[in-house]
């Protein structure tokens, strides 16, 4: 989604904000824009210089090749429409009426129409159709204000003017601020939308994500919400929103883990996939780690009188997280016994099941600042904490890829998926690394609640120790199959994948991969469901991809897939090799694990398929159209 880089120091910054952007790509953009402050005029103020363009940030960079612009301070973003088509336009920076005042931003103002409203009144124009746009002509007519009363024309008025403005706005946002009359001043601010702040040598950063800020300075310094910075070459002053001035020390990013490197792949996403048989080694060998005893098989951050004291789960996601989570309550239930329940954040924020006591709140986000998920968890704190009774408490538990997250700051216990940073807007590893997680709660509820004897724990961990080699032959024997079927698929228009049980999230998983890759519209449904209306879509054009896996369900789903084929569908199987698999048009092999831990497996081909079919369609596989890797405003 939207991103912001922003620099002041000492030296040119034009080049600094691209390669700051560009880091900032893979959260999807669809145009790019920047401004600078160039040198002192006669009247001892800059001016300000602005490029737009529209499409990929290559266009913005020959544009100042072309057109080059200098200063010492700049503001850059990468635009996600939301307000306003994609287009030069509505690209950010947004300026003001008086030309002088550029502002980025991040999220949505959700009252900008009341505001445009009392603008245009005043006379003011628009140029853009943005939300945006409001913010720096309300900030024309403040500072105007201000320099009325007799403040001074600097950087501190500047801030001033930012914070009145904010206390107008109604939404979510993160901005940034210059003012062509303050060139030393570079006002940022965040409420409920990502902003970090990077402490460089006599150079300060704005980011949206602290992987921008990456070559640039290890720093940094996360703006809380509602706090407002003024950057100068010198330093940093921090403010909450009554105007309190705020001193924190700032923080080192951790290894080398947010460098993001394509090595010789072609694109992220295949690295990604490739890198999951690492993900789960490092994971088990963290949260896992060999020759403990059977009772604490498993690190995990919560305790085990939480655990005794837990009667219910609730989890809250989107997206793929939210099938990580799907697979997580099957886990709980059915293995370890616990009541699971899991949400869309986006649906559970306005329609809440009545409170439960006792209940333990999982929020699983990879970048831990989707907003919804956010928004959610901070409604069930609301509502708990509203009641003050001590059964209705609330117990939370954050899943995430980003300990520098909002997620992760804004939760008390939080399992770090460490799955390495993930670039491909399509989630992989990082899915590969969730799940993870709620094997590893399942193990720590099932044994603390005495659901299952020490025998079948350790054979269930003993069992997720082989994943990581499972996960490496399966890649390898399936990249070049699917690879070479996936050319059969490049005309198709519709695609439905079946699973049952377990494997009913990993049929929902391989469906939404393939939606937002390759653009083919696909359906996931649990396997028995197929007679119930879909079955109606069949013919030879709809092939049929069916998850059947031995165990509870497996005998049903090979008669719902032989009644697909049945209507003439082509059939291809994700299952392990045996008697049956000769219905299958193609095959998938998986390895005969048991069904608690093949969902781990079976996604994987998945992966590879969506992958090759949009790679062979020659699309734009890790920043697809329309998508962003963080979804930050709702
Ligand atoms: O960062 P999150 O895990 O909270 O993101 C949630 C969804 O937006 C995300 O999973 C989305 O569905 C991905 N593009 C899936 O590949």
């Amino acid at each position: 989604m939207c991103g912001i880089f922003g620099v002041i120091g000492s030296r040119e910054v034009s080049s600094l904000i691209i390669d700051g952007l560009r880091k900032l790509e893979y959260r999807g953009y669809d145009s790019a824009g920047l401004a600078t402050i160039q040198n002192l005029n006669k009247n001892q103020f800059g001016e300000l210089l602005i490029r737009k363009s529209q499409g990929k940030l290559i266009n913005l960079s020959n544009l100042i090749k072309e057109k080059p612009i200098q200063g010492h301070l700049g503001i850059g973003h990468t635009r996600w429409a939301t307000h306003g088509k994609p287009n030069e336009k509505n690209a950010h920076p947004h300026i003001d009426f008086t030309g002088q005042i550029a502002v980025v931003q991040n999220g949505i103002i959700e009252n900008h129409r009341d505001l445009s409203k009392r603008l245009k009144l005043k006379g003011i124009k628009f140029n853009s159709e943005t939300d945006t746009e409001i913010i720096p002509h309300l900030l024309g007519l403040e500072i105007k204000n201000l320099l009325d009363k007799g403040l001074l024309t600097n950087g501190q008025t500047l801030l001033s003017a930012v914070q009145n403005v904010l206390s107008l706005l109604e939404g979510t946002y993160s901005i940034g601020v210059i003012w062509a009359k303050a060139p030393d001043a570079l006002v940022v601010a965040r409420r409920q939308a990502p902003l970090v702040i990077g402490c460089g040598e006599g150079e300060y950063f704005c980011a949206s994500d602290s992987t921008a800020l990456v070559g640039f300075t290890r720093t940094v310094l996360p703006l809380e919400d509602h706090e407002v910075a003024l950057l100068t070459p010198l330093g940093i002053e921090l403010y909450d929103e009554n105007g309190n001035r705020q001193y924190r020390e700032p923080s080192l990013l951790r290894g080398t883990e947010l460098f993001a490197d394509k090595k010789n792949y072609r694109h992220f996403m295949l690295k990604e996939i490739y890198e999951q048989p690492e993900t789960a080694q490092l994971w088990i060998d963290r949260y896992m780690p060999s020759g403990v005893p059977a009772e604490n098989l498993v690190a995990l951050p919560i305790s085990k009188s939480s655990i005794e004291k837990i009667e219910r789960i609730q989890i809250l996601a989107c997206g793929t997280s939210r099938h990580a989570a799907m697979v997580g309550a099957y886990l709980l239930e059915q293995f370890a016994g616990v009541p699971t329940n899991v949400f869309f954040a986006s649906e559970f924020r306005y329609s809440p099941p009545p409170l439960s006591p006792n209940t333990l709140t999982i929020g699983v986000s990879q970048s831990g600042e989707t907003a919804d998920t956010l928004a959610a968890l901070r409604m069930e704190k609301q509502r708990r904490d509203a009641i003050n009774d001590p059964d209705f408490s609330f117990h939370q538990l954050g899943i995430t890829n980003r300990l520098d997250s909002s997620l992760a700051r804004e939760l008390d216990h939080v399992i770090d998926i460490e799955s390495g940073i993930e670039i491909g807007v399509a989630a992989t590893k990082t899915f590969l690394g969730q799940m993870l997680s709620f094997y590893g709660l399942t193990i720590l509820f099932a044994s603390h609640k005495h659901k299952r004897s020490t025998q079948e724990i350790l054979d269930f961990s003993n069992e997720l120790r082989m994943v990581p080699k499972q996960l490496l032959d399966i890649i390898k024997k399936h990249d070049a199959l699917s690879k070479e079927i996936a050319r059969l698929f490049v005309e198709t228009k519709d695609v439905i994948f079946l699973g049952r049980g377990i494997n009913y999230p990993i049929a929902l998983e391989g469906a939404l991969k393939l939606k937002e890759i390759s653009y083919i519209h696909a359906q996931g449904y649990p396997a028995g469901e197929l007679k119930h209306g879909p079955i109606a879509l069949l013919d030879k054009h709809v092939p049929v991809i069916s998850i059947a896996i031995p165990g509870v369900v497996y005998e049903k789903v090979i008669s719902n897939s032989q009644e697909a084929k049945a209507r003439d569908a082509r059939l291809i199987g994700v299952a392990p090799h045996g008697p049956e698999s000769e219905m299958f048009d193609e095959l998938f092999s998986i390895p005969k694990v048991s069904e608690w831990i093949s969902p781990l497996l079976t996604v994987i081909p998945l992966q590879l398929f969506s992958y090759h079919i949009a790679s062979h369609k020659g699309l734009d596989v890790d920043q697809p159209r329309n998508l962003a890797k963080s979804v930050t405003v709702e």
